[in-house]
C-alpha cells in the first residue's frame, strides 16, 4: 500500500519554492478583499496575466468601500480586455453588499456572495481566513487523482476528487495552516505536477503517490470522451 503522503513536506517544499506572486501575503496577513479579487481573476485568466491587471485594479479600487463607491463604467473600463464581464459584475455587485455588513468569514457566507462559487468561497475562506478547506481547481484536481491514482474521468470524478482533497484536512499540519496548504497545492500542479511531462524526480510527495508507483501519472487525469 502506498503510503499517504505527508503534508508537511509539501508545506516545507511550498516554504521554500513557493512562487512570488502579486497578491501573496505572509500567513495571517491577508487581505480578503484581495484575495477575493485574485482569485475572481484566475477563475478564468492565467496567473501570468492577472499580475499587473491586479496592482492595476487594486491602485484604482484599493479596497471594498472604493469599489462599492465606482460607477459600472469605470468597473467595466477597468476590467476591459481581461473578458468574461460577468466575473466584474459580480465584483462590483458583490462589493455594494458587502459595503454595509463585513466580509463573511465561512465557506457558506462567501457562497452567497454574488458570482461565488465552491471553489472560490473555499479558496477566500482557506487564504483569507485560515478556515480549514481545500479549494478544488484544476490543478488541485490533478495532483489528487495522480496521489489517489483516480481513474475515473473528469468531469464526473469532480466530486470524488474535491472529497478527497478535502481529506488533507484531517492531518494536523495541512490544518495548521490551510491557506499555505492551498497554495502549495496550486504551486505543485503548476510547476511539478503538470498536466504534461510532471517532474516526479523533485517532487516532494512522490514517495506517497500512487500514479507515480504505477507508472500511469501522465495518464490522469483523465477525461470523459467528448
Ligand atoms: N490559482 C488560483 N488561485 C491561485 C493562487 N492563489 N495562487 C496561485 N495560483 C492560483
Amino acid at each position: 500500500m502506498t503510503p499517504f503522503p505527508d503534508p508537511a513536506l509539501l508545506l516545507a517544499w511550498y516554504d521554500r519554492h513557493k512562487r512570488t506572486l502579486p497578491w501573496r501575503m505572509p500567513s495571517g496577513a491577508a487581505d480578503p478583499y484581495r484575495v477575493w479579487l485574485s482569485e475572481v481573476m484566475l477563475q478564468q485568466t492565467t496567473v501570468a496575466t492577472v499580475g499587473p491587471r491586479y496592482a492595476r485594479f487594486l491602485a484604482r479600487f484599493p479596497d471594498v468601500a472604493s469599489l462599492a463607491a465606482a460607477s459600472w463604467e469605470e468597473v467595466a473600463e477597468e476590467w476591459a480586455g481581461l473578458g468574461y464581464y460577468a466575473r466584474a459584475r459580480n465584483l462590483h455587485a458583490g462589493a455594494k453588499a458587502l459595503a454595509a455588513g463585513g466580509f463573511p468569514t465561512t465557506v457558506e457566507g462567501l457562497r452567497a456572495m454574488p458570482g461565488i462559487g465552491a471553489y472560490t468561497a473555499a479558496a477566500v475562506a482557506a487564504i483569507a481566513f485560515n478556515r480549514p478547506v481545500v479549494p478544488a481547481d484544476g490543478n488541485v484536481e490533478r495532483v489528487t487523482a495522480r496521489i489517489h491514482a483516480v481513474d475515473a474521468p473528469l468531469p464526473a470524478a469532480k466530486p470524488r476528487l474535491a472529497a478527497l482533497a478535502q481529506g488533507w484536512m484531517e492531518n494536523p499540519a495541512a490544518r495548521a495552516r490551510p491557506g499555505d496548504f492551498a497554495q502549495a497545492l496550486f504551486d505543485l500542479g503548476a510547476t511539478v505536477c503538470t498536466p504534461r511531462n510532471p517532474a516526479c524526480a523533485i517532487c516532494p510527495w512522490r514517495d506517497g503517490c500512487a500514479a507515480q508507483k504505477a507508472g500511469i501519472q501522465a495518464g490522469l487525469p483523465r477525461k470523459a470522451a467528448k
